[in-house]
């Protein structure tokens, strides 16, 4: 099977549908988004656990460790996708890392109620190592938040630093998620993608347009990007409901 075929193969089996809804009816208000260490044995956590299967099972003769997270346009859902990922990689004892690379709007460490006074760029620019700016929120789970806004961040994400960066990461985890900006805003994620081994494509279920999902995956392709599939967000409570109990 070619290398396209299984990714449209992986793309149509394995089409994650996760909900917002959900949020505001069975989520404990604290939750903030993390249902997965919030409440684990609601539905969306289950879907969380999915993608997670999904990830580990795809590209079963290189499997993918570095991983981005983008989308085409603002507001979709990647950091939070990209935050519960990480707690399920966690849960399944998998060392994993989160690496905020969202230097336009850093949000996990507020997901994570983290402090963000050091991180990536203080790893790159003073040399600081991972394990004095990492801090773990959750155990067996990394995050490294972006530290001070960088005036080039597309400038640093290319540098060769930042490559060696990555791949001391990639020894020392079982996973390296990735989070970013949108495509549609900065050159950013394009740049992240060609540092991991695959990207993830967050799609807003009631929002996102087609031609913006086109547009994505070429502009990622284009750079010799793997799309590994994509991760359908907000959809509604009902939809979800109906996945996980019919299989539709
Ligand atoms: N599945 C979800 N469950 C709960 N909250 C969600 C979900 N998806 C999105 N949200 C909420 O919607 C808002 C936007 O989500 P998020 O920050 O993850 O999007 P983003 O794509 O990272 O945005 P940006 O492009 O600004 O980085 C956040 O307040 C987040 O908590
Ligand atoms: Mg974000």
């Amino acid at each position: 099977m070619d290398r396209f075929q299984g990714e449209k193969d992986f793309q149509s089996r394995r089409k994650i549908r996760l909900t917002r809804e959900e949020k505001s009816s069975d989520l404990p208000e604290s939750s903030g988004g993390l249902v997965t260490v919030f409440d684990p044995a609601n539905p969306v956590s289950e879907a969380y656990r999915t993608l997670r299967t999904s990830l580990l099972y795809s590209l079963v003769d290189t499997p993918p460790k570095v991983i981005v997270l983008t989308s085409a346009g603002p507001g979709e859902g990647k950091s939070i996708t990209c935050a519960n990922l990480g707690v399920v990689l966690a849960q399944a004892d998998m060392n994993t890392l989160i690496l905020d690379c969202d230097f336009r709007k850093p949000t996990l460490h507020t997901v994570f109620e983290l402090r963000n006074l050091r991180g990536v760029t203080n790893a790159l620019v003073q040399e600081r190592s991972p394990q004095e700016i990492w801090q773990e929120p959750v155990p067996g789970l990394k995050v490294i938040t972006p530290g001070p806004i960088p005036p080039n961040p597309a400038e640093l994400l290319g540098s060769r630093r930042f490559a060696e960066f990555v791949t001391q990461l990639r020894q020392q985890f079982d996973y390296l998620l990735i989070d970013s900006p949108p495509l549609e805003l900065v050159t950013d994620p394009v740049i992240l993608a060609t540092r991991g081994d695959g990207v993830l494509l967050v799609l807003d279920a009631q929002n996102t347009r087609k031609g913006s999902v086109r547009r994505a995956v070429r502009d990622l392709e284009s750079v010799g990007a793997n799309v590994l599939g994509t991760v359908m967000n907000n959809v509604k409570t009902s939809r979800i409901r109906a996945y996980y109990e019919y299989g539709y």
